[in-house]
């Protein structure tokens, strides 16, 4: 793709199996250089999710002096609503429950480090090591980002490009019939994010529900290979695919993560929109909404732009990214 040297960057994030699948992606690319990668609650607690970023680095080579962190526990307001139902117990599809042939787990669980990093930590030595050069990515609540906005705004404003998914725009939510759940778990969060000044790209379910695939698809993906990081992509989504088929019906498992992150390694994969974009904090029923100005009237005559919104995606060119660098030589 476009890039001549590697774009810089740091992904937050509540893994979560399309956060793995994100990661697996953004390590497989040599578009991007991930030097940094931060946890914040939200899928799962957030404690869970550190664990759950180390047993998948674990398994991966992940870049040397890739700087890991931990962030935020709860969100500023709200209380923390989980979406494990979706993601299974362990947030990585039940992976604890697999078993090799002899009987041990085939995922074992791995130690923390003593001294673990914060999520602010690992942004500001970033930034101390890269300046302007970082884009930050963020697959989860928005937490850590409003956070830093109140106790690091320099760091936040050196970042060249935040892409963010989440979002509902003309499309419904998915935990609520308006919200999308990076959203709705810290709406107040999003919000300040949101009314800061930040180079913002949202990545919402309008394009991130065009990038799915069915159990039976993915299973092409996967069934030839035995690489373990292909392996680990049939194992952790069997779950997910309970929920998409059971609960949601269409029975697809969307790529709504890993889209976000191939905007960084391939822009042109998506259409974008300048729009003014705020969160509904204080709604009853519509909690976590994505509200964009898109009323037809004079530039001058409403709220200007605050983000890029993708408004629409090359869905084949992605899924064909996404296969090629998931489940190589499938
Ligand atoms: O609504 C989808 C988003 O919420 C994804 O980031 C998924 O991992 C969950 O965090
Ligand atoms: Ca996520």
């Amino acid at each position: 793709m476009q890039n001549i040297s590697p774009t810089k960057v740091i992904i937050d994030t509540d893994p979560g199996v399309d956060d793995a699948l994100a990661i697996l992606l953004a390590l497989a690319s040599p578009e991007l250089d991930v030097v940094g990668i931060t946890t914040v609650c939200g899928n799962v607690p957030v404690g869970q999710g550190t664990k759950n970023l180390f047993r998948l680095l674990n398994l991966l080579n992940p870049p040397p002096g890739l700087l890991v962190g931990q962030g935020a526990a709860r969100p500023l307001e709200e209380a923390l609503e989980t979406a494990v139902h979706v993601h299974g117990s362990d947030g990585l599809g039940e992976l604890d429950a697999l078993l090799t042939a002899e009987g041990t787990m085939r995922y074992p669980s791995v130690r923390l480090p003593p001294l673990l990093s914060t999520a602010q930590d690992v942004w500001n030595e970033c930034v101390r090591r890269y300046q302007e050069d970082i884009t930050l990515i963020t697959l989860g609540p928005l937490t850590n980002v409003a956070v830093a906005l109140k106790v690091n705004p320099l760091t936040v404003q050196k970042f060249r490009s935040v892409i963010v998914m989440g979002g509902a725009i003309g499309v419904p939510g998915n935990v609520s019939p308006v919200a999308e759940f990076n959203m709705y778990v810290d709406p107040h969060a999003a919000h300040r994010v949101f009314q800061a000044v930040l180079p913002l790209t949202l990545v919402p379910l309008d394009v991130t529900t065009r990038v799915g695939v069915a159990r039976d698809a993915l299973k092409t993906w996967t069934a030839a290979s035995r690489d373990p990081r292909v392996r680990l992509v049939a194992d952790m989504t069997a779950k997910a695919f309970d929920f998409a088929e059971q609960v949601e019906g269409h029975g697809l498992l969307y790529f709504h993560d890993p889209t976000a992150v191939l905007a960084a390694i391939e822009s042109s994969l998506l259409k974008t929109e300048p729009l003014h974009v705020d969160v509904e904090v204080v709604g009853r029923v519509s909690r976590g909404a994505t509200v964009a100005d898109r009323r037809h009237r004079r530039a001058e005559e409403k709220a200007n732009p605050n983000m890029q919104v993708a408004v629409d995606i090359d869905a084949e060119r992605a899924l064909s990214i996404l296969r090629s660098r998931l489940c190589p030589w499938s």
